[in-house]
């Protein structure tokens, strides 16, 4: 697998002149780190400046103009036309569009600055640099050397530290961040959401010993039969993966509260292991139960927390640890609109899910790209389901070999970073992608992927239905590779009135779980009038009326749906100047923070779904 990944990145990389990526560490919350979050300095470079010279070649490494260099002149005499000063400054983790008015739709480079010390704990120690996203490439230097670059804006990346370039004081490390658009990114130009540029996400270094627990697996294989709330005899297995290992190395996994204690020797990347546990209580989205897990070696020691749960689907049902569980969701970006910003912290991920229990859902459609780890992690807490997906949004080039290896890289970063996290029970590898031969070739060779990657979830994409006011059929090619169907809707908002709802009736080609992954529409939040007039709280609460009432007439195959949205959110497309203003307006919650009328239409529908069960 990784062999692969190694392969397409030599290939792009070369191609794109972005150093290769490494496999990051998992679970880096698990560890002591040194946070390298907070106020860092910046240089705003729309001409790329500090990389190239001006006859457009990159710099050399020791360019005292190179805007990885600090800038701070050798003599008085030295020329040097850059530098970095507290006069600049910027939040980390956030992105820039928030934090100064000049940065609002800045699409572009800025590079980031911050100065730290650093003492070794162990002498034969190694060092990682890592980031939980950079929006959209980066590359990074340390004390003005190179490290790496990473393109991708939603998933982690790091760097091993060269040893002998960390220094106990006065280190400094430098981030260029570019998040112009191109064509042949992933997403690509085109997207209902804001570019916000940055470091989004937090900065740590992290101090390992020479071997270190760098990846691990572990699901529950206990048959869907024997499965019980709390299942008196389970079975699970996994893999463990160390990062410089010699073979017959001892690896340790322990379960204190299940006095599971297991030692293996370690046999090469994603060395096997089996437990047998007693009365384990499973995850599930009523009883979200985990366990401390720890997994250590003679030098590295890492906690977790694992939730036993299974999924799986029939040809009608989703099945939640053997029963059939509907999916009351809800779509999100990760964004707190009431200070308009990138959502990033945990205390962001609690409001926002906060928002989301209020509404009385189970599960929750991250859209469009994977979302920090916090929130995925208080949704282990919480019990809420997820879905998680890569940004193959919309008219994604799907003719270039290139832009799916990107795809495939984001997919596999995607999955690698929250496998073992008990809430993610879809991956999704897009969203509403034209349908084309070129584009289903493309789409079902990421569906292939995610199930090599994580056989263990179901796999799905938010496909588009051309709807009509009486029979809407599913019939995507793609809904032939992906393990649920899931559409897209918008009767009542881009297509007639919310009535058509009435005479609506839909049809799968594929007997498959169907969930709606979209539906609903706009309305200003404090604007009131009749229910025909078009943005009003009205109009939106009677199209909530009638989704609902044809969500009631679906067919049996129905297990779910995901309205768009819970939250209003900003998107350079939305310019209505009296009603959105650079601003989504589906949300059931304003950028105030303000329930709208149709937010009580939909928790009532739940409240009535969770009362007849599935
Ligand atoms: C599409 C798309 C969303 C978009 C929404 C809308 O279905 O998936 O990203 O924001 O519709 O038009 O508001």
């Amino acid at each position: 697998m990784k062999s692969v990944k190694l392969l397409l990145l030599i290939i792009f990389s070369t191609a794109y002149g972005a150093l290769e990526a490494q496999d990051f560490m998992t679970n880096v919350y698990g560890r002591q780190s040194l946070s390298l979050n907070g106020t860092w300095q910046y240089i705003v470079d729309p001409y790329e400046t500090g990389f190239y010279d001006y006859r457009f070649n990159e710099k050399h490494e020791k360019d005292p103009g190179a805007y990885w260099n600090s800038g701070i002149p050798v003599n008085k005499t030295a020329m040097v036309e850059h530098g970095y000063d507290d006069k600049n400054t910027l939040e980390v983790p956030g992105d820039w569009n928030s934090q100064d008015p000049m940065f609002l739709y800045y699409e572009g480079t800025v590079w980031y600055k911050k100065s730290f010390d650093y003492e070794m704990q162990g002498d034969d120690n190694r060092v990682f640099l890592y980031f939980g996203a950079v929006n959209y490439k980066a590359d990074v230097y340390l004390n003005g050397k190179k490290l790496g670059s990473h393109i991708g804006g939603f998933t982690p990346f790091q760097f091993e530290v060269p040893v002998g370039l960390l220094k106990a004081s006065d280190n400094f490390v430098v981030v260029k961040v570019d998040n112009k658009r191109h064509k042949d990114e992933v997403p690509t130009v085109n997207t209902d959401w804001w570019n916000y540029g940055g470091i989004t996400r937090d900065v740590m270094l992290i101090e390992t010993p020479a071997t270190f627990v760098e990846d691990y697996f572990i699901q529950l294989t206990t048959p869907t039969s024997q499965l019980k709330p709390i299942t008196k005899r389970a079975e699970a297995s996994g893999w463990i993966t160390l990062n410089g290992a010699s073979e017959g190395e001892e690896v340790t996994v322990e379960i204190p509260e299940l006095k599971i204690k297991k030692t293996i020797a370690y046999s090469g990347e994603r060395t096997p292991f089996a437990l047998s546990m007693k009365k384990v209580e499973l995850w599930s989205d009523t009883n979200p139960k985990q366990y401390d897990i720890k997994i250590s070696t003679v030098d590295d020691q890492l906690n977790d927390r694992v939730g036993f749960r299974k999924i799986e689907v029939t040809q009608t049902d989703i099945l939640l640890n053997g029963q059939p569980v509907f999916l009351r969701g809800i779509c999100l970006h990760e964004e707190l609109a009431t200070e308009m910003r990138r959502a990033a912290t945990k205390e962001d991920a609690l409001k926002l899910l906060g928002w989301a229990q209020e509404l009385n859902t189970n599960f929750v459609r991250l859209a469009h790209y994977p979302h920090n780890e916090h929130i995925v992690r208080v949704a282990d807490s919480l019990g809420i389901l997820l879905w998680s997906e890569i940004p193959v949004y919309w008219t994604i080039n799907f003719s270039n070999p290139e832009v799916l290896a990107k795809s495939k890289v984001q997919l596999e970063e995607m999955i690698t970073r929250d496998r073992n996290r008990p809430s993610i029970i879809i991956w999704s590898v897009g969203n509403e992608t034209p349908v084309s031969e070129t584009r289903t070739e493309f789409m079902k060779s990421l569906v292939v992927k995610a199930k090599e990657l994580d056989p263990t979830r179901l796999i799905s994409a938010a496909l588009e239905v051309h709807y009509n006011k009486e029979l809407n059929t599913v019939n995507d090619p793609l809904g032939a590779y992906t393990d649920i169907v899931s559409v897209n809707e918008y009767i009542g908002w881009y297509i007639g009135l919310p009535s058509y709802c009435q005479t609506a009736t839909w049809k799968t080609l594929y007997e498959k779980p169907l969930i709606i992954s979209e539906t609903g529409g706009g309305a200003k939040a404090g604007f009131h009038a009749d229910s025909m007039t078009r943005w009003s709280e009205e109009y939106q609460e009677w199209l909530y009326e009638e989704q609902v009432g044809m969500m009631k007439r679906m067919p049996e195959n129905f297990s779910g749906l995901a309205p768009w949205i819970l939250v209003d959110f900003r998107s350079p497309k939305r310019n209505n100047p009296t009603y959105q203003e650079g601003w989504n307006r589906k949300g059931l919650i304003s950028d105030n923070g303000e329930k709208k009328k149709a937010f009580f239409v939909l928790k009532k529908y739940y409240d009535e779904k969770e009362e007849e069960g599935k």
